[in-house]
């Protein structure tokens, strides 16, 4: 996940966030449970063969990861990710509409891509065209998770609803794997919660760092510290007490799902 992904980054924030990115892989940073993302989608890659396109694949970062013998084409919407990624993909084209002929594609990757469309029935539809019979699509969709890249957030998903989605357009899944237990969950909405406050109290104040006097810039940043360390307490707390306690799946950040076109 990029820092373009948290739900009230403006552009005037991407330079200071974008300098905090190294804090990713620390319980200090709020978006520490994200950091298994990554990991958990290479696991599905190598169900992967033949030609392969990745719908909305900022950085075509995937390219590397996939199998020997792919060959890998990253497509993305022009007006997202101009806006929130300034990268290049392979092509620009709208997941809605996708600019590719008739099952000419062995594999399809949709990650973190159907809440952003208007409609995503249409590009489960547009997927199943484009894909060969027994082609694969790997996806994943956020349930609980903060609005991103607005105006452009349109939806969340229920198991069930995915699951309907899926058979209704002509395919069988095969994994549809919850990510992250309800308490991690928690964790990770505070610390985006907190997250959100210091952005603010930094847009408001940083004009004045220059001339403010030295001692309310240092009840400033220890107002900051302390709100970080709640980050850091709140994600420790949240990670430790979802492996002591037992839970259900009621309410995963969102899920991962393997499916194959009929
Ligand atoms: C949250 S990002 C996910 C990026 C990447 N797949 C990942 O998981 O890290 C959403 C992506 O969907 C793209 N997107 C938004 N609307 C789209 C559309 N109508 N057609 C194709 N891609 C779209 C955005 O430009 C962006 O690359």
């Amino acid at each position: 996940m990029r820092d373009s992904d948290d739900s009230s980054v403006r552009s005037e924030d991407r330079g200071l966030l974008s300098r905090l990115r190294w804090l990713n892989h620390t319980p200090l940073h709020p978006q520490w449970f994200v950091r298994g993302v990554h990991r958990n989608r290479l696991r599905h890659l190598g169900r992967l063969s033949g030609d392969v396109l990745d719908v909305g694949c900022p950085d075509r970062a995937l390219a590397a990861h996939l199998p020997d013998g792919c060959r890998y084409v990253g497509l993305d919407y022009y007006v997202t990710v101009t806006e929130f990624y300034a990268t290049r993909p392979d092509v620009f084209g709208d997941a809605c509409e996708l600019p590719v002929r008739d099952e000419c594609m062995d594999g399809v990757m949709l990650f973190e891509v159907l809440e952003h469309v208007p409609d995503p029935q249409a590009v489960l539809a547009e997927t199943e065209r484009v894909l060969r019979p027994g082609g694969v699509l790997l996806l994943s969709v956020p349930f609980m998770y903060p609005i991103h890249n607005a105006p452009f957030d349109f939806h969340r998903f229920t198991r069930h609803g995915l699951q309907r989605a899926l058979k209704i357009n002509g395919f069988d899944t095969e994994v549809i794997q919850p990510r992250l237990r309800a308490l991690e969950v928690g964790g990770l909405i505070m610390g985006l919660a907190i997250g959100d406050a210091c952005l603010a109290i930094w847009r408001r104040h940083r004009w004045a760092l220059p001339i403010v006097a030295v001692l309310a810039l240092l009840a400033l940043l220890a107002l900051l510290a302390l709100l970080v360390l709640l980050v850091l307490l709140g994600n420790l707390l949240a990670w430790t007490l979802a492996r002591l306690l037992p839970g259900s799946d009621f309410m995963p950040r969102g899920y991962q799902v393997v499916a194959v076109k009929r």
